[in-house]
């Protein structure tokens, strides 16, 4: 489809730039924080490294005269400029990493639109409406299940009180490490409800790069199914117990991991899934593992589609607790259908783009982001630019500054003229179902 042609902005709003050297000093700065070998971080959520990246990015705000807010779940809202009695423009993202993290993900996009507020507020600049910049909790999920917690729990579709009683993969309680981080705020959550929510962040994937495009307009994002197994056998002597005796937990894992690997190739088209993380008790070289935990990830476009990959996890999971005389119990732990994004919004990111000289192309996402929870209450969109190698939750993740300046600007013009000429809304919450949670 054509782009639409490209709102218009009264000149010299239309020439404003971010600038691209204070992005990348921020992203730069912000990826000391918690900084692992090869250029990556290490910064899952509510750790002290998470403290240490918050109170860096907190700052930054209140240096920009930002009203920072802090929710009961540690989601971080900072406001500025505009009439306060509208809905903001709300940008956002996370700065939560999994543990092998780069630099990009996530924290991209909160910084770009530090970028946004900065700008404007060096032109002299106000929109009618506040422009908001927020950064939720565990958005990556890597520490406490389901990913895109905070967001989740902002858009209603799970409570505040069920999100802190979460346990993380390291036993710990959500709310007590909120707590002790000093993060747990006294705002509640769902808080206010934005009039659009815009999130640029990395593809994350290799689209963009292998053909050259320098943004994409996201469309949607897939539906995610995230169980953790156990599957429980017996210890027994590595030397002794003859191979027809034995009820291996390790061995089951590892066929479950092939059956996962095997009903997404069946299924095929656009299924995904990975077995991202296995443990296995004892774990010693001479002992017939009696416990093994392992976590699937399953994605699709398509509901029924990824509907059916679960049920065969199922059927996967019956058989080999047969074959291997071991039991298999399984727990949910995310549980997403695939969101559509608005399709005005989207057309606005697309003729944005175009305006500004850029490439652009409609496209899913694969990656889970905080845009599809802030779509249940709100219009939202996203904007991506290219991953080097198409490579993300990996230390090399790497996206070009130009790329980078391309989105924040984009970013910038879409937030611009949401800000700047939409009719009036309430900014009260309002009621939110609580569907879809884990
Ligand atoms: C978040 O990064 C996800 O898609 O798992
Ligand atoms: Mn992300
Ligand atoms: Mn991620």
């Amino acid at each position: 489809m054509a782009p639409a042609a490209q709102p218009s902005l009264p000149s010299p709003v239309a020439d404003l730039r971010i600038d691209r050297a204070r992005l990348i000093d921020r992203i730069e700065a912000l990826g000391q924080v918690g900084a692992i070998d090869g250029g990556g971080v290490c910064r899952l959520a509510l750790t002290d490294d998470d403290r240490a990246g918050r109170d860096l990015v907190v700052g930054w705000m209140q240096d920009l005269a930002m009203d920072v807010v802090i929710d009961a779940v540690g989601n971080v809202i900072a406001t500025w400029g505009g009439d306060r009695s509208l809905a903001p423009v709300m940008c956002g993202s996370h700065i939560d990493t999994v543990r092998t993290g780069g630099k990009y993900d996530g924290n991209y996009g909160v910084l770009a639109g530090l970028e946004v507020v900065e700008t404007l507020a060096s032109t002299g600049y106000s929109p009618r409406r506040p422009i908001a910049v927020a950064f939720f909790t565990d958005e990556e999920g890597a520490r406490y299940h389901p990913d895109m917690l905070g967001s989740l729990v902002y858009a209603g579709g799970m409570s505040a009180e069920a999100a802190l009683d979460l346990r993380g993969i390291d036993g710990t309680r959500l709310g007590d490490e909120l707590v002790r981080i000093g993060y747990a705020g006294p705002v509640p959550c769902p808080g206010v409800v934005p009039h659009r929510y815009f999130e640029v962040h990395i593809e994350q994937g290799p689209i963009l790069e292998a053909e050259g495009v320098t943004i994409g307009a996201v469309t949607s994002v897939q539906g995610i199914h995230w169980e953790e197994i156990t599957i429980v056998g017996r210890s027994s002597h590595a030397g002794t117990t003859p191979m027809a005796m034995r009820r291996d937990a390790a061995l089951a894992a590892a066929m479950l991991t092939v059956r996962v690997r095997d009903l997404v190739s069946e299924i095929g088209g656009a299924q995904v899934g990975t077995v991202g993380a296995i443990d296995v008790h004892p774990n010693l070289v001479n002992v017939v593992a009696a416990r093994a935990t392992l976590t699937v990830d399953l994605r699709n476009t398509d509901r029924d589609e990824l509907a059916r990959a679960v049920e065969r996890l199922g059927v996967a999971c019956d058989e080999i607790a047969d074959s291997e005389s071991v039991e298999i119990t399984r727990k949910v732990t995310a549980d997403f259908d695939p969101v559509e994004f608005d399709a005005a919004m989207i057309d606005l990111v697309e003729s944005t783009a175009a305006g500004l000289g850029h490439t652009v192309r409609r496209m899913p996402s694969g990656a889970g982001h905080d845009a599809q929870m802030l779509a249940r209450v709100s219009p939202a969109a996203m904007i991506f630019v290219p991953s080097v190698d198409g490579l993300s939750h990996n230390v090399a993740e790497f996206t070009e500054p130009s790329d980078l300046e391309a989105g924040a600007n984009v970013l910038l013009h879409v937030m611009l003229h949401e800000a700047s000429t939409s009719k009036t809304i309430s900014s009260q919450m309002t009621p939110h179902p609580a569907d879809g949670a884990a």
